[in-house]
């Protein structure tokens, strides 16, 4: 059995998961975890833009005492570890990690060198690492070699009634992330930019694989067709702007080189609210325009302006959309909302997808309204909309 640490916006990253491994194969889901019976080989870290670890349960504690799971965590630890370390120097890495629990990190220390201890009586040496966070992130995982052949990273994560003591086997990659995101020859901070861990989840909720087209109709600097292009997906992309056709091919010119990929890419100067692709678009994931960037609670008409042009846009271009869909089509479209002192303002057309022709698809562990990418400053957010073709 499997547990997934969440993301910074958990819901995101519940519904990428039920996309990814299927819904009935998610048995549980927490505030910052998510159990998920499958094999690890099913879910593929680097392919998870919402999912921080991947661990495998390997006991679970029927309490949330910490007593009861400081001995049992340091016992099985320590077995665990013995385990590992059979015919090697004996020179062993440990990190320690606890979601949920109400833990203080001494005692955290404590248990660390309770384990360290038991380790040394039988002959073994270890070094640990802990956070004061309580939870190691995913660098300092790398950077002490925890999901190395000598080393673990062990997590202590509470249940509603339970304890999961669980071995991480792999964690994100951040610097993979960052080179991507930072490192691209072309970046545009007018037009905004996906961030590359939002356009993996998108291609998963729109469930792209290998064997699948992307079409990316807004495609700006070319971040979906980028980790589509990582997914070995086929690609396609159109954007009204000359420039940001010339950004996302240096962009995936860049990317071919810096990961040995053979990329085959048409891309056309469009306009998405008129253009005829073809009369079977397979996946479409892509960011519409979001209006312009605001760094400031506009005044209520001037959002409403913004509002209605990005509501005709999304419409016009929706519309346009619908007849060129294959049956088999799913979109995962990003289209902007706002927040203001009364809430999230939506557009319209998110009401009325019914009458252009698409069900919007629903997810079991996650409600459509947490389908929301927000950072915590900003006002423009995006609304995913996971659509098929009625
Ligand atoms: C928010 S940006 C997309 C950014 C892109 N996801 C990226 O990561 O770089 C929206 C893009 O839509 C393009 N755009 C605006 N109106 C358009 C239209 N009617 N048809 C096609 N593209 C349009 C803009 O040129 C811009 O590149």
């Amino acid at each position: 059995m499997l547990i997934c640490i969440l993301g910074r916006q958990p819901g995101l990253s519940v519904a990428e998961l039920e996309a990814t491994a299927g819904s009935e194969y998610i048995q549980s889901v927490g505030s910052d975890y998510a159990i998920v019976k499958c094999e690890p080989t099913k879910l593929l870290q680097q392919e998870l833009g919402g999912v921080i670890k991947i661990a495998e349960i390997i006991t679970t504690v029927r309490s949330l005492r910490w007593g009861r799971v400081f001995s049992v965590s340091r016992d099985k630890i320590v077995r665990y570890m013995i385990g590992i370390a059979e015919g090697t120097d004996r020179k062993l890495e440990l990190g320690l990690s606890v979601y949920g629990l109400f833990v203080r990190p001494e005692q955290l220390s404590e248990l660390s060198f309770a384990i360290k201890k038991k380790l040394k009586a039988t002959g073994y040496s270890v070094h640990v690492s802990l956070s004061k966070d309580l939870a190691l992130n995913s660098a300092s995982v790398i950077h002490n070699g925890l999901t190395d052949r000598l080393g673990s990273e062990f997590l202590l994560i509470a249940g509603p009634e339970e304890t999961y003591i669980a071995r991480t086997l792999s964690v994100q990659d951040i610097d993979r992330y960052s080179k991507r995101d930072f490192s691209r020859p072309k970046r545009d901070t007018v037009v905004g930019m996906l961030p590359p861990k939002l356009a993996q989840i998108m291609l998963n909720l729109a469930k792209v694989t290998a064997d699948r087209t992307v079409l990316d109709p807004f495609c700006g600097t070319g971040v979906v067709l980028m980790e589509a292009a990582l997914k070995h997906a086929k690609i396609e992309g159109s954007d009204i702007d000359p420039k940001m056709i010339e950004y996302t091919k240096s962009n995936l010119d860049w990317l071919s080189k810096e990961y040995g990929l053979d990329i085959d890419i048409k891309l056309t100067c469009a306009d998405a609210t008129t253009h005829k692709w073809h009369d079977r678009v397979d996946c479409v994931v892509s960011e519409t325009y979001l209006g312009r960037p605001l760094s400031y609670q506009p005044s209520r008409e001037s959002l409403k302006t913004t509002v209605d042009e990005c509501n005709a846009l999304v419409t016009k271009f929706l519309t346009n959309l619908r007849p060129q869909l294959g049956p088999e089509s799913r979109c995962c479209i990003a289209v902007p909302t706002w927040s203001s002192p009364q809430g999230l303002i939506h557009l319209p057309v998110v009401d009325h997808l019914d009458d252009l022709g698409y069900n919007r698809v629903g997810f079991l562990h996650t409600k459509v309204d947490q389908l929301v990418y927000r950072r915590p400053d900003q006002i423009v957010a995006r609304e995913l909309l996971v659509l098929t073709p009625k």
